[in-house]
């Protein structure tokens, strides 16, 4: 049984982390089979959008696999965050923007994971938090970085320093996660928001994609020349040209 499951529909494509005995917790194996699923959807044109979420009904992911962790060597640990760091990096970069389906726990490298998401949807019963801090170790797999530009520094400390699970409502309330729905209609709503994402122009999507993720890391002036760069390559595009002209001529 594969530990990454993946499904396209009408464009839309939903990929489940499938280790739901151990709640969903990346393993290398984990790990690695996540890095190739988001390299293939990042070749395939027909993809608009994806969504990724956990299997079953406890978690999306636990996060890193402590029971590996906990018998590694120094070096070893490197190998594995390094691993992790390559999952989060090629999930953020894949081209087609991303919903992540928060349906229970995200700790650790799970909230990792989803907040290398564009975009995060939770179940009320979602329960998020960097608990690394409770077996000694920081956050590895960029949580130390994306969480701060996510939340902001005072936040991410706090969550961080303490290990603190947070349910969905706080998640909600600090910017964590974009909206809540209950756990019978996450994946329903989840839908509803890639399909829209996927009616509209791709080349748009992933230019306006391109420039906010490079623009977060940048200042000002270098991140409106990125969006000058995203904005000229549109006008590269037959479809956007289409909509345009649909429009003049009130299609
Ligand atoms: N790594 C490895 N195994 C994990 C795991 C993880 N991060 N999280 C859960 N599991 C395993 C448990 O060991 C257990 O396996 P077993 O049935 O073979 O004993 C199984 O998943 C179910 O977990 P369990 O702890 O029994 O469920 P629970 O409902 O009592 O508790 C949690 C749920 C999420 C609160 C608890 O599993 C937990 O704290 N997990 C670790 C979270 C964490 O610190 N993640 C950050 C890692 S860097």
């Amino acid at each position: 049984m594969s530990l990454v499951t993946r499904s396209t529909m009408d464009g839309i494509c939903t990929v489940k982390i499938n280790r739901p005995e151990k709640l969903n917790a990346m393993n290398i194996d984990v790990a690695r089979e996540l890095i190739k699923t988001f390299k293939e959807i990042g070749r395939d044109e027909s993809i608009k959008a994806v969504i990724l979420t956990g299997e079953g009904s406890k978690a999306f992911s636990a996060g890193a696999d402590i029971e590996y962790m906990a018998k590694i060597t120094p070096d070893e640990s490197v190998e594995y965050a390094k691993l992790g760091q390559d999952v989060t990096n090629a999930i953020e970069l894949v081209r087609q923007p991303t919903i992540a389906a928060v349906n229970g726990y995200a700790l650790g490298g799970g909230c990792e994971v989803a907040m290398s998401c564009d975009v995060r949807l939770a179940s009320e019963t979602a329960r998020m938090g960097q608990p690394e801090v409770t077996i000694g170790i920081p956050p590895g797999w960029g949580g130390t970085q994306r969480l701060l530009r996510i939340v902001g520094v005072a936040k991410a400390k706090e969550l961080v320093y303490t290990g603190r699970l947070i349910k969905a409502q706080e998640a909600l309330e600090i910017g964590l996660v974009n909206h809540v729905f209950p756990p019978e209609t996450l994946m329903e709503e989840a839908v509803k928001m890639a399909q829209r994402i996927a009616s509209n122009s791709a080349i748009g999507v992933q230019m306006s994609k391109i420039a906010i993720n490079k623009g977060r890391n940048a200042d000002l002036d270098t991140g409106l020349s990125m969006e000058l760069l995203a904005w000229r390559n549109c006008f590269t595009d037959p479809d956007r040209s289409k909509r345009m002209t649909d429009f003049v001529n009130k299609k």
